[in-house]
């Protein structure tokens, strides 16, 4: 195959370099494009088919429906590793022996307390506050508490403040489903896993003990892993972006979490719940909700059905399905949501509309009706995917850092007026 690309501009011929990647990904390679033409730019709302950077973390074929963190496939890691595993090699690049597992946890535990002033701050929201803000702000506001986080200079400093956020993010998250259920504000157990301590600091009552569920740490560990690194998405792109500012990494990751906030990214989650309670209040029509969704006169999306980059099955929706019969069966439940789940997919699989457009139920579609089974509010949803993503925004903000690339700053296409006289107020 060339090893360029070849471009004409108003029948002047430029040439440029294409890029290969480790899995024969092919890019052209357009960073001199602005020099070389004397100012023509490309133009991709959306960045459908721009590639922001090379990444050596997350490889997924949407066409194929593989997902692969560092060359692991996403089957095999729900399987077989846990989410701290996963995040050392999302983080670090390989699976972590026994030895540097073991340091890991215990340097991210030796970080699992925050400021008690913190909690001043979560006092403040009311309690009405959507969790995604609270836990965004929260994440901020860890900057003031830990300001030697901001200027990394060494691989070191960067390794502190990736166990800090690593230890406290969990605390944070726990405090934000707290608060909203007007439970006091505590700490967790370092006695325990990294799930394990995540499930009781949300969970415990302050008149009990609470009791683990092999059930519930098993699906945790696995939702957690299933989200826990996408490539470039819209809130990894937007922490990379923040970052090569060389904002600090917490700063970073809060806009990761309001980017992942929206519906049409993490927050689908939360859609999707709505979207079935909708229908369930709705005698269970799911046939007039594919009717709206197919309307082009109508706002509806069938939520939790699309994705930017699958077009042919959502790996991690396949995991999360099976997940979601197994916990829920485990512990009892009989949720007629999930029965409405499964007929809004076969009816959707079959319906020319999904199939032509290919429309595939995505991770988001399965993974709330678990949260629901494991009590958590669906407000909570977000955060919890956050949760999981943390891992996959750190990697990637390191790997920017690292191979120190430039601040994110794309150029536009102006539009507006040219030039014109400024008209004083009065003869407006
Ligand atoms: N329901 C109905 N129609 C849909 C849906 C849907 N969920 N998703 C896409 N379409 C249609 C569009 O109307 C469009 O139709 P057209 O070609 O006739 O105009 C076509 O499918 C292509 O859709 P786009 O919006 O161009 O696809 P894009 O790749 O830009 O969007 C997205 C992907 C945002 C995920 C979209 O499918 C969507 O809104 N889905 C619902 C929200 C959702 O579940 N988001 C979670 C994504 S996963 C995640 O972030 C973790």
């Amino acid at each position: 195959m060339s090893k360029t690309a070849i471009l004409q501009v108003n029948g002047e011929k430029y040439e440029f370099p294409l890029i290969v990647g480790t899995e024969n990904e092919v890019a052209i390679d357009i960073s001199n494009l602005r020099n070389a033409t004397n100012g023509v730019i490309t133009i991709d709302p959306g960045y459908k088919n721009t590639g922001s950077c090379e990444s050596a973390i997350t490889f997924l074929d949407g066409e194929k429906g593989i997902l692969r963190y560092r060359g692991y496939s996403i089957e095999e890691l729900a399987e077989k590793a846990d989410f701290l595993e996963v995040a050392y090699l999302l983080i670090f690049g390989e699976l972590p022996t026994k030895e540097q597992n073991d340091k890991f946890h215990n340097d991210i535990k030796a970080q699992s307390i925050v400021d008690e002033d913190i909690k001043k701050i979560v006092e403040a929201f009311p309690r009405t506050a959507h969790p995604m803000g609270v836990i965004s702000s929260l994440t901020s506001a860890l900057t003031a508490f830990n300001p030697s986080s901001v200027n990394v200079k060494s691989e070191e400093d960067m390794y502190k403040a990736i166990v800090k956020i690593m230890g406290k993010f969990p605390v944070l998250v726990a405090w934000t489903y707290r608060k909203k259920l007007g439970l006091p504000l505590d700490y967790g157990d370092d006695s325990l896993g990294y799930v394990e301590n995540i499930l009781k600091m949300m969970f415990r009552q302050p008149n009990a003990c609470y009791i683990q569920n092999g059930v519930l740490i098993d699906a945790l560990d696995k939702l957690l892993i299933l989200h826990a690194d996408h490539e470039q998405n819209c809130s990894t792109s937007t922490v990379r972006i923040v970052g090569s500012s060389h904002a600090g990494l917490f700063a970073s990751l809060s806009a990761g979490i309001s980017a992942l906030w929206g519906p049409l990214h993490g927050g689908a989650n939360q859609a999707v719940l709505e979207m079935l309670e909708a229908i369930k209040a709705d005698d269970g029509d799911t046939k007039k909700y594919m009717v709206k969704a197919k309307d082009k006169e109508d706002p509806f999306r069938l939520m939790g059905f699309g994705h930017r980059v699958y077009k042919n099955f959502d790996p991690r929706a396949k995991i999360i399905k099976k997940a979601a019969d197994e916990v829920l069966s485990n512990l009892g439940i009989e949720d007629p949501i999930l029965d409405i789940a499964k007929g809004l997919e076969k009816e959707a699989l079959e319906d020319p509309y999904f199939v032509d457009r290919k429309l595939y139920p995505n991770v988001d579609f399965y993974s709330g009706i678990i949260y629901r089974g494991m009590g958590i509010p669906t407000e909570m949803f977000t955060v919890m995917f956050a949760l999981g993503r943390l891992p996959g925004w750190i990697a990637q903000w390191r790997e920017m850092r690292l191979n120190n690339e430039p601040i994110g700053r794309p150029r536009q296409i102006y539009t507006g007026e040219t030039e014109r006289p400024f008209v004083s107020l009065v003869n407006r």
